[in-house]
């Protein structure tokens, strides 16, 4: 037993010096392995413009500037792995074509000495069949959507505004029968036939009784008398209409009543729609999007969120789908004519929130105002954005790599919040702020729009209803003229 034992105590020390050994040597060894060396090999990048983070921009001669976080990023490795970088412009052909996305994965695809593309993708089946990408992303992202800031209703006809169209309907309805009865009561009252009042004064003021015109007792005279009382009560100026008769008083009493309720729930909201600032309801969500009438969306055609809402066969991507297809110019595949529609401010366009933030921010440095808006996080999954490489390139590895030690060093962060600019218009985020500024200063004119509105539309119809006048009776002279010329003619014939 002794001799195997002492063979087994040797045996244990040779293995586990020889573990030891092999330990110390691999240590080192392997780190230095991963780290691998291109011996300045040139690689060539497709580069394209993709705000905020990778800005491109064509200059004169073919000659073009691209900077941000993806040329940071494949710089870094460069130096970190050895290699040369080389970038190419996207061509421009394709890009009108394709888009600017599909452009880049065409020449990727198609072109035997590009190596990459200097931007991160999301990614799709599609994509995925046709090109390789890295194992690490290298940006994660939330979606919302940026909308055009909401607007204040239009104060054109904010005078309609405090009743339902039929409360306008049984206010008119009401009025056209009380003058109706009140005109009908009169003539009866003074009707000798069938009133047994022989007395002609039934008024309370002697004044009243000398007004009223005995020989002007025309139903329709009485109409238009007491259509002015009851339009009077009810616009809040007061008049007097009395008749020493009950049924009349209770009737002139009644409206009184009604009216009062009436005019002091309307007043009441007319006030406070002057003060207060009425804005449009605001889009929060894909859902409110796709009810809106008056706010467009506008979609990349070579972009994931884009692929997605124009390929949906249901639900609100569906809808939100139908109403970009509405209008070709709705659909584009590049990021200088999406910010050019979305400045027009008709237009809401759903993608990452960097990308919305960023956006809200550069129209308030350019504007001084928020004219647009970043919603909530819409409840759809984040976006992760890979970078995309040649099918079966060695290169991929390299990239994860790389990507890795960069996202958890925390720099891609940092560089994407130095591409953005630190210029946060904190106005326009800050929606307690927002709140506080609501307005203490003198009604505008603005406001007063409807008031003045009616004004002109009275102005117009007096001048119009003073030149009808005037013709008619210009008209009825002449036809008395002739009558009278006729006259003399067959006098004189005679
Ligand atoms: C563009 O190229 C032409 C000829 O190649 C040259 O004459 C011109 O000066 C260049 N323009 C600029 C802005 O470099
Ligand atoms: C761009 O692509 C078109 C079509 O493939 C090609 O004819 C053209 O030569 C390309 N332009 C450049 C600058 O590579």
């Amino acid at each position: 037993m002794g001799p195997l034992r002492f063979n087994q105590t040797i045996n244990c020390l040779i293995m586990s010096s020889l573990a030891i050994f092999v330990v110390f040597r691999t240590a080192p060894v392997n780190s230095l392995a991963t780290r691998a060396n291109f011996g300045g090999v040139e690689m060539k990048f497709v580069a394209i413009h993709n705000p905020p983070f990778d800005i491109f921009i064509r200059g004169p001669n073919g000659t073009f500037t691209v900077r941000g976080v993806a040329l940071n990023i494949i710089n870094w490795m460069s130096r970190y792995y050895n290699f040369k970088v080389t970038l190419v412009a996207v061509n421009e052909t394709l890009v009108e074509k394709f888009g600017t996305n599909e452009a880049a994965y065409h020449q990727l695809i198609e072109e035997k000495d590009i190596d990459g593309i200097i931007c991160a993708f999301g990614l799709t089946l599609d994509r995925m069949k046709r090109m390789d990408y890295t194992s690490s992303f290298s940006w994660v992202d939330g979606f919302s959507l940026v909308v055009p800031r909401p607007g204040e209703e239009s104060r054109l006809f904010a005078f309609t505004g405090p009743f339902q169209p039929t409360v306008w309907l049984f206010i008119l309805i009401s009025l056209m029968f009380i003058v109706g009865v009140m005109a009908v009561f009169t003539w009866f009252y003074k009707n000798p036939s069938f009133s047994n009042y022989k007395d002609i004064s039934i008024t309370n003021r002697k004044e009243d009784n000398t007004m009223m015109n005995p020989g002007r007792n025309r139903i329709s005279s009485y109409v238009s008398s007491y259509l002015i009382y009851v339009v009077n009560i009810l616009t809040n100026q007061g008049c007097r209409e009395a008749f020493d008769r009950h049924s009349f008083r209770i009737l002139a009493g009644f409206w009184l009543l009604g009216a009062m309720v009436l005019v002091n729930s309307y007043s009441g909201i007319v006030i406070s729609s002057l003060t207060v600032p009425k804005m449009k309801p605001p889009i929060e969500s894909l859902e409110d999007l796709a009810s809106n009438k008056e706010i467009g969306i506008v979609l990349r055609h070579d972009m994931t969120m884009g692929i997605q809402i124009l390929g949906a066969a249901s639900g609100v991507y569906k809808v939100l789908g139908d109403k970009a297809r509405l209008d070709p110019k709705q659909v584009v595949g590049d990021a200088f004519k999406l910010n050019k529609m979305l400045e027009t401010g008709k237009y809401a366009y759903p993608f990452i929130q960097t990308f919305n933030t960023w956006f809200v921010a550069l129209q308030y440095k350019k504007d001084g105002r928020c004219r647009f808006h970043a919603t909530k996080p819409l409840p759809v999954p984040h976006g992760y954005y890979f970078w995309l490489t040649k099918k079966g390139s060695s290169n991929t590895k390299l990239l994860s790599d790389g990507l890795i030690k960069l996202w958890e060093s925390g720099i891609t962060r940092f560089w994407t919040n130095s591409a953005i600019g630190l210029a946060k218009a904190a106005e326009c985020f800050d929606s307690k702020r927002q709140k506080s500024s609501a307005r203490q200063v003198p009604i505008r004119l603005y406001d007063l729009t409807s008031a003045f509105l009616i004004l002109g539309i009275g102005l117009g119809l007096a001048i119009l209803c003073f030149l009808i006048e005037l013709i008619k009776s210009k008209f009825q002279q002449g036809r008395r003229q002739l009558m009278q010329l006729k006259g003399r003619g067959c006098i004189d014939l005679k």
